[in-house]
């Protein structure tokens, strides 16, 4: 019953206005409403019995798992599936993970159908080519589904997946503010964890633009998201605050010495027009300044719109998953990934 309740809510809640009036956070809006709706009516994901009854340590991983448990995506009729979910503890060693794909493999007709391409995992830190051939193919094949941000080798741009980071809220986030709250205090806010990257933290620390804490009290905290214009994250560090910082007209910027191919629902959302990707070296805060100040007013007002807008999509809901939230996103992110031809099988006679 409370599962056919949650889907019939699914289907009834409004969705939010996607407008065209405010610049879109969406990469494709318009065909997102129905390719969602579509997905909600019609998606199944087979799951296999794991080897033991297991669960994820941290969330997100946990989040997402126990959702898609008790969700009404899941069916137990193979025939009728999308996509199949190969569930394994984060700790399986490689050599186990080897065993338990050879298995499937053996024992089920559905590996073979695509050599793993409709199927899906999830490991929080992403897993690693391998000599091993069951492992390779789960790897080169399958859908990943690890958490933001996955270290570079462990996540295959266009087809794996990221997480949305998981803070447990100091404030609820329906008391963000309205648009036009003011910004006057600060340049660019971060909070540290203490460790990464100090000697351009110390730069930042010296400079009366920059607010850097700690884990302060969390009223401190919002209001240092709430009186800067910029949240700076070092990739490498803490991200874990992004989507509240974004929530609450934060804007994000990631400091990074390459190219991110991993941001949550990267082929969803315009991260472009929301967020600034910046390498940043020795002597950084002095230039780091004079990048964000010369970001126009106008712009700037975008990009605090679309954080806004997108937060919603990045937000975990640990009672029950919300239309449109992380977990659903995700679900969405696997609906778009759902083709994969599938062979038929050789006849021996
Ligand atoms: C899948 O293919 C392998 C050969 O790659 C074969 O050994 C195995 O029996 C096949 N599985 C099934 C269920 O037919
Ligand atoms: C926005 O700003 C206007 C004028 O500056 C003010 O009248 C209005 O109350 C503000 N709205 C909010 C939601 O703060």
């Amino acid at each position: 019953m409370a599962a056919i309740f949650s889907l019939l809510l699914l289907l009834l809640l409004p969705l939010p206005s996607l407008s065209a009036s405010s610049p879109s956070p969406y990469l494709s809006g318009a065909t997102l409403v129905q390719n969602y709706q579509n997905m909600l009516k019609a998606f199944k994901i087979f799951i296999y019995t794991p080897p033991t009854p297991f669960n994820f340590p941290d969330a997100p991983a946990s989040l997402f798992y126990n959702s898609l448990l008790r969700s009404p995506f899941l069916t137990h009729t193979p025939a009728e599936a999308h996509l199949f979910f190969v569930p394994f503890s984060p700790d399986t060693s490689t050599r186990s993970l080897a065993r338990l794909i050879r298995q499937l493999r053996n024992n089920h007709p559905y590996w073979n159908r695509t050599l793993g391409a409709d199927h899906f995992f999830l490991s929080p830190a992403g897993i690693d080519y391998s000599s091993d051939r069951n492992v390779l193919e789960l790897k080169k094949n399958s859908l990943q589904i690890s958490v933001f941000p996955v270290t570079s080798g462990y996540f295959i741009p266009h087809k794996d997946i990221t997480l949305p980071p998981f803070n447990p809220s100091p404030l609820p986030l329906s008391d963000t503010p309205g648009q036009n709250s003011t910004k006057t205090s600060f340049l660019g806010y971060l909070r540290w964890d203490g460790k990464t990257e100090p000697n351009l933290v110390n730069e930042f620390k010296g400079d009366a633009y920059f607010l850097v804490d700690g884990n302060s009290e969390p009223l401190n905290y919002v209001r240092s998201l709430k009186e800067s214009k910029f949240c700076l994250f070092l990739y490498h560090g803490d991200v874990a605050w992004m989507v509240e910082a974004m929530a609450w007209g934060c804007v994000p910027v990631v400091i990074v010495d390459r190219p991110i191919q991993d941001f949550p629902f990267m082929d969803i959302l315009r991260w472009s027009d929301m967020s600034l990707l910046v390498a940043v070296r020795h002597g950084g805060a002095e230039r780091l300044k004079q990048l964000l100040n010369g970001v126009s007013e106008e712009q700037y007002v975008e990009m605090r719109e679309a954080c806004m807008a997108s937060s919603k999509h990045l937000v975990w809901n640990e009672e029950e998953p919300q239309p449109l939230d992380a977990f659903h996103m995700v679900m969405y992110q696997l609906w778009l990934r759902r083709h994969a031809i599938r062979y038929a099988r050789r006849e021996f006679v």
